[in-house]
């Protein structure tokens, strides 16, 4: 094994056709387009077809992904899924993808981190490849979140979306390295403050207990949002003290897309300028996973990620999780 570089070769999104408007739901649950616009900055999302599954949304994103990275499918080593809505509770989600994808020998798994999924993949991604095991990689933010939505809680229903986004990291020839640093982090004794309790070993569903609801996400929304702005803030300012940089010497930062008031807080406690933090929540609503490849592909097709972009990436999800990484592009 030599130890190698790692860069972003590639970036991908994919949402379903189906927009679904805060008026759409004011028709179903007690609520306004005021409401969700006021508290949370969102203004529709994208709803997945039935039949139409987190794989399907994966494999569109990382198509395009692949393509940008001008890599064939059958070329990857590694595939990696992060998401909390696999397509079912085993096998795993990266394999399904690694089958449509038509790729038979790469490893593929996936992971469950929440919302902070994309910046852990892209973690394990980078290291595998820095070790000098793997040379190309392919990961993917993808999520149903409307399979587990409870459409009949208006504090959770309006929250989420489904889509996906992904990414191809590729071992660099020399010495350049795009992964520039990184700051993670869990702690599981909040793991029932934004979570789905039932449906695992702990709290199976039964027949009895299926109308209680326990296979739907449930939050406790206040807390969630001030550990969230806490964390990320933390997460962001470790991460760019460890690499020896401000936020003066980065572009672009890319926050979960949770809440546009999460956002905001986490940027004025990191100290950026408004027009460095990109936000789409108001289009995509929560997409967990996938919430920062979205942002990333949409970056990418703007024409706002060049050579030597650097990007700071800035999570927080269910676990309770959280990380920061900082990439050169
Ligand atoms: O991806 C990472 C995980 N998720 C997050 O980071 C989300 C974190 N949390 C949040 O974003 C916010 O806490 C929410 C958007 C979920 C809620 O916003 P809030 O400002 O914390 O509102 P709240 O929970 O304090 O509720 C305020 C009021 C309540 O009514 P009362 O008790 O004041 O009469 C709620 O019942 O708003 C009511 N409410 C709604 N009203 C209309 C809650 N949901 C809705 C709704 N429409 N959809």
């Amino acid at each position: 094994m030599k130890f190698q570089g790692v860069k972003l070769s590639g970036t991908g999104a994919y949402a379903p056709e189906k927009v679904v408007t805060n008026d759409d739901l004011a028709k179903i649950v007690d609520t306004s387009d005021e409401w969700i616009q006021t508290r949370t900055g969102i203004r529709e999302r994208h709803i997945a077809a039935e039949g139409e599954n987190t794989s399907d949304l994966a494999v569109e994103a990382a198509r395009e992904a692949l393509e940008d990275a001008n890599i064939a499918a059958q070329d990857l080593e590694l595939i990696i899924v992060a998401t909390l809505t696999p397509d079912k509770p085993f096998a795993n989600t990266g394999s399904l993808v690694q089958a449509k994808l038509d790729n038979t020998k790469a490893m593929a798994f996936s992971v469950e981190a929440g919302c902070t999924g994309f910046v852990y993949i892209y973690e394990i991604a980078a290291g595998m490849i820095a070790s000098g095991l793997y040379k190309n990689a392919l990961i993917v933010g993808a999520e149903k979140l409307s399979s587990v939505a409870n459409w009949e809680d208006r504090t959770t229903c309006v929250l989420f979306g489904d889509g996906a986004g992904a990414a191809v990291l590729t071992a660099t020839a020399g010495e350049e390295n795009g992964y520039l640093g990184s700051n993670m982090g869990s702690d599981g004794n909040y793991s029932d403050i934004l979570h789905i309790p039932g449906g695992g070993t702990s709290l199976p569903i039964t027949v009895e207990n299926y109308h209680e609801g326990h296979q739907f996400l449930q939050m406790k929304g206040q807390e969630v949002f001030k550990l969230a702005v806490n964390a990320m803030a933390n997460s962001a300012k470790s991460v760019l003290e460890e690499a020896g940089l401000t936020v003066d010497d980065i572009d672009i930062v890319i926050p979960h897309q949770a809440n546009v008031r999460i956002i905001n807080a986490v940027g004025k406690k990191i100290g950026v300028p408004e027009d460095k933090v990109y936000i789409n929540v108001d289009r995509y609503g929560n997409t967990s996973a996938a919430t920062i490849p979205i942002a990333l592909r949409e970056l990418v097709e703007a024409g706002r990620v060049q050579k030597g972009t650097k990007i700071l990436m800035v999570a927080f999800g269910g676990g309770l999780t959280w990380g920061a990484s900082l990439i050169e592009c």
